[in-house]
């Protein structure tokens, strides 16, 4: 049997600008994962592929499957990328920790656990740049126009500076970054949040040019205050970035509680993470402040909280 356990990943910096050839930071989430199973299948009629993902309520053929559907696509991009015509009778199990639609990479996370399971167990491992470019490819037919931070974040596995249609820049983290995630338990739909930017973005292209460039400057300065373990310098900027993603329509007043909640309880900074709208988001705090972020944000309606550290 072969497993592939692949991260969910958080956007610290960048979210939205990033679809408009600006830069993000973007880290794996390892507290919450997608994992691909792979296995024989000797009894099965030659090839047999016996596909389960008991969240989603798939199960079946792959040759039964709607091919448009992500798992399906995925697997036959896969084995197509392999070359491989008739693979041996197969099963393949798919499980996730990781929420769905709720900014944390879920769909990107499973697409790259699939691709690595399959392609490992198949004996031709692919390497992190085309397990993402495959993921890519199934971001791009239910998202619509993603930048592919997702799919690299997950497929990487490491904290990147990213900027669409260029290879993601690891980066040093100077000191450790001391997160806690606060899901909104509202689900939201990337390509609903980025196609509402992009409508806006047509009505008034200027105002909102100029905000896409004030985030990649804010994440510029991230990125060296990140390198040189400033740390507890990074919270304002996140105030910063959230300020503007209010600004292009994607906070809500439920993100905007739990952003509040996060610095009454004494994070340096907060956001909302990813597409917005509901979904997730992340507070910058202190070690020793960690557990108080977390009780406020569960007490300011937060359905689920996830605690991380980047670095060391
Ligand atoms: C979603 O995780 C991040 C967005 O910037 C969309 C994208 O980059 O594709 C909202």
């Amino acid at each position: 049997m072969t497993v592939a356990s692949v991260p969910g990943k958080a956007i610290l910096f960048g979210e939205h600008a990033v679809v408009y050839g600006r830069p993000a930071i973007a880290v794996p989430v390892w507290e919450i994962a997608a994992q691909a199973e792979v296995l024989d299948n000797p009894g099965a009629a030659p090839g047999s592929l016996l596909v389960e993902a008991p969240a989603i309520d798939l199960a079946g053929e792959l040759a039964a499957l709607d091919p448009s559907h992500p798992l399906p696509r995925i697997i036959l991009d896969t084995l197509y990328a392999l070359g491989v015509e008739h693979p041996p009778p197969l099963r393949l199990r798919v499980t996730s920790t990781i929420p769905m639609a709720s900014g944390l990479g879920s769909g990107a996370a499973v697409s790259v656990a699939v691709a690595r399971a399959l392609s490992q167990h198949l004996g031709c491992p692919l390497e992190p740049s085309r397990e993402s470019a495959l993921a890519f490819a199934v971001e791009r037919i239910h998202h619509g126009t993603p930048s592919g931070v997702d799919n690299t974040v997950v497929a990487y596995g490491l904290p990147v500076y990213f900027r669409r249609d260029n290879p993601p820049v690891p980066f040093r983290v100077g000191a450790p970054l001391h997160l806690v995630l606060g899901d909104t338990g509202i689900p939201s739909a990337t390509s609903v949040a980025v196609g509402g930017v992009r409508e806006r973005w047509r009505e008034n292209p200027a105002a909102y040019e100029r905000r896409f460039d004030a985030i990649g400057a804010i994440v510029n300065e991230a990125r060296g205050r990140i390198e040189s373990g400033r740390i507890a310098d990074l919270g304002p900027l996140m105030n910063r970035n959230h300020v503007l993603l209010q600004e292009i329509g994607v906070s809500s007043p439920v993100l905007d509680a739990l952003v509040r909640a996060a610095i009454e309880a004494g994070a340096w900074g907060a956001k909302l993470s990813g597409a917005g709208m509901g979904g997730t988001m992340l507070a910058l705090a202190p070690k020793d402040r960690m557990d108080a972020v977390r009780a406020a944000l569960t007490r300011a309606g937060a359905a689920r909280t996830i605690t991380t550290q980047v670095g060391e």
